[in-house]
């Protein structure tokens, strides 16, 4: 049956260290060193996973302990990882970040060399995913050859695409096919880069920039703007929602969470409105979790939030 989510992106290695002072450049610093699980399609597909919806991920880890330790972790929450490419003498995709002692990034460095295994040829290889699947979810951290011709196979298999564009100087990557794309959800400096315009400066020029990428031919547009919450549009309607306020434990994921959950609703039929107010729910989930997707995640306790 064609009911799986085909996700293809990063699965990488997050080492995130918490300054506990101030920050000395040229010396080592004191901090809390963090380990976690990361990529923008892993997370993605791990919240898919939570909600119960069936998952295949195409993505590409180094032969290593951490490609091993991350394709195991995504296997025991269910994620379909037998497509997964492991590639021999490339390191894991890894991403290192110095934060200060409020969380705020000073310095981020990502290495996802191994993104360069995925190849055209390697999607064309697993063409009956793209057959199989129900819809297809791509991050930005795939090379540009990836990306078109991941496109092209979702097409031609008539299947959804939806996008997280992963940073705005990877959504450039995505300009040419926006009047493919069935779902994207940028955040601001992303939705900046797509459109090639003016900064977005409050929630009424997010709308009005959502609106923008449905005229560029996007079927739904969500744009994120982090503790202003989110706004969507489509041809038939926009709507803007708050942010739900909560104490901040980790940011990391947010935003992953919140596209998992528009996907979620769109695999399962739901309007944008309720999709997108589930989403920022999962995103509030995740904002108060140490973790990179919130081990609680379910439908029962999204719907139950205030
Ligand atoms: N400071 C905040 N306060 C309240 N909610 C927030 C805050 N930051 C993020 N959120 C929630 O998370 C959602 C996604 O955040 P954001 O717009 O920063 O996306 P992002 O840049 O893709 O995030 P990420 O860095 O996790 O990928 C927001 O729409 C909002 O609901
Ligand atoms: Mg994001």
């Amino acid at each position: 049956m064609a009911d799986e989510v085909l996700v293809i992106g990063a699965a990488n290695l997050d080492i995130k260290g918490r300054l506990f002072a101030s920050l000395v450049t040229g010396s080592s610093n004191s901090c809390a060193i963090k380990t976690s699980f990361g990529g923008v399609a892993r997370n993605i597909a791990e919240n898919l996973a939570r909600l119960g919806t069936p998952v295949v991920l195409l993505t590409a880890v180094g032969n290593d302990f951490a490609g091993h330790t991350i394709l195991d972790g995504a296997g025991n929450v269910g994620i379909d990882v037998s497509r997964a490419l492991i590639i021999e003498n490339e390191p894991t995709g890894t991403y290192l970040a110095a934060l200060d002692q409020d969380g705020d990034l000073i310095l981020g460095l990502d290495d996802l060399r191994v993104m360069r295994h995925l190849t055209p040829d390697y999607l064309r290889f697993h063409q009956d995913a793209f057959r199989h699947c129900q819809m297809v979810a791509l991050d930005m951290n795939l090379t540009p050859e990836a990306v078109r011709a991941a496109i092209h196979l979702a097409r031609e298999y008539g299947k959804p695409i939806c996008v997280d564009p992963t940073s705005a100087q990877r959504a450039l990557t995505l300009r040419p096919y926006l009047h493919l794309i069935d779902l994207i959800t940028p955040n601001i400096a992303e939705a900046e880069a797509l459109l090639g315009s003016e900064p977005i400066g409050d929630s009424d020029e997010a709308l009005q920039a959502a609106r923008r990428l449905v005229g560029l031919g996007v079927e739904r547009v969500v744009i994120t703007q982090a503790e202003r919450g989110a706004c969507y549009a489509t041809v038939d309607e926009s709507g803007q929602f708050a942010a739900l306020k909560c104490a901040i434990v980790d940011r990391t994921g947010a935003g992953d969470a919140l596209s998992a959950l528009v996907i979620f609703g769109m695999r399962e039929g739901f309007g944008m409105a309720e999709s997108l107010q589930l989403g920022l729910r999962a995103a509030a989930l995740t904002l108060q979790s140490p973790e990179t997707v919130a081990p609680e995640l379910s439908l029962d306790r999204l719907y139950g939030m205030e």
